[in-house]
């Protein structure tokens, strides 16, 4: 049995940052385990122009830990009044990384997003253009369709027209959570890919609702009944290349959480390598962790791999992670992984 393991340093291609004093909590949480982090841009107001997301990866670096390397890997958030001058420069410049799509009204903060895809297409062509690839909220927001179906029907109606009409756009296909979503990225042509959360690894729709409701298992796209999680286990421990981690670690402090309107969103960096270590030992797979956490993403966006490492050790007592931090904004939960989790990063 293994109780050792050294991987090369983690990169996490998913990650709420937030901003101001929840932003200054969350931030060391992860870059004591990743090196680099996809930075989602639904701030209040979102992240909008180039000029936004060199002031809001400004603000992230001013609040690195002292001797920190992490490096931020900025993205846009797509308007119907998205400038692909601006998208292009932007890329060029090397400031951003991704664009990314909210269909209007799909989770926290997207009363911005996307009504209408056609009003975006000359963006999307001129990313097709430049080889930027383009991270998707994939789930239509359609009254009549019921929340476990969303991200089903975005494939069909929304992700396979667009990808007809724009065949070359690269796609990235963010926190997959059905057996539909694992399939369409494993068999789709084209340049598509898909992150996996490490909260729809552990756990499904029973632990959040089962003997009460659990508002801290709460997001979206929202957790699947089991069959859909073990189909996310496969996909992530298959070493495919098209599958990687993108924590979606999104705080939000109790009171938004625990609420008779509660917020989605899990937070989830501080434990994740430890979760994840955790559910490839349990699926026989710690041989693909590093393929998942370090290897699949840089590949997929054209950077190195880290050349710095992080060893996983299992140990006989549970690592004992805080319930809970204190923010300026309130106190903040933690991802409870419904499990003890043996395994330590040094
Ligand atoms: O659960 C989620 N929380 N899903 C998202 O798509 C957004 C995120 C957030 O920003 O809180
Ligand atoms: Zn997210």
């Amino acid at each position: 049995m293994t109780h050792t393991l050294s991987i090369r340093r983690p990169d996490d291609w998913h990650l709420h940052l937030r901003d101001g004093a929840m932003m200054r909590a969350v931030l060391p949480e992860t870059t004591r385990h990743f090196a680099r982090a996809i930075i989602m841009p639904n701030l209040v107001p979102p992240v909008v122009t180039a000029q936004d997301a060199r002031a809001y990866r400004n603000r992230i670096l001013a609040a690195l830990p002292d001797g920190s390397t992490f490096q931020p890997l900025m993205t846009l958030y797509l308007t119907e009044q998205t400038d692909p001058q601006d998208v292009a420069a932007a890329f060029a410049d090397g400031l951003i990384h991704a664009v990314k799509l909210y269909p209007a009204g799909a989770t926290t903060n997207s009363d911005s997003g996307v009504k209408t895809l056609r009003r975006v297409y000359r963006v999307l062509e001129k990313m097709a253009q430049i080889g930027l690839p383009l991270c998707i909220h994939g789930e239509v927001t359609t009254p009549e369709v019921d929340i476990f179906d969303r991200e089903q029907v975005f494939l069909d109606t929304v992700l396979a027209p667009l990808r007809a009409d724009i065949p070359e756009l690269k796609i990235t296909l963010e926190h997959i959570t059905t057996s539909h979503g694992i399939n369409y990225v494993s068999d789709a042509p084209g340049d598509i890919a898909g992150t996996i959360t490490t909260h729809h690894l552990m756990i499904n729709r029973n632990h959040m609702l089962v003997g009460g409701i659990r508002p801290h298992y709460y997001c979206l796209p929202i957790v699947k009944r089991a069959s859909h999680q073990m189909a996310l286990r496969k996909a992530a421990t298959s070493g495919n290349p098209r599958f990687f981690l993108g924590t979606d670690s999104a705080p939000h402090v109790d009171g938004a959480k625990e609420s008779a309107c509660g917020c989605a969103g899990v937070f989830s960096a501080t434990n994740t390598m430890s979760c994840l270590a955790h559910v490839f030992e349990e699926e026989g797979a710690l041989d693909t962790l590093e393929a998942f956490t370090s290897l699949n993403g840089p590949a997929r966006y054209g950077l190195p791999p880290n050349e710095a490492r992080i060893t996983l050790e299992k140990r006989t007592t549970p690592t004992a992670y805080p319930a809970k931090f204190d923010t300026e904004d309130g106190p903040l939960t933690l991802f409870d992984p419904a499990t003890p989790l043996h395994w330590h990063v040094t």
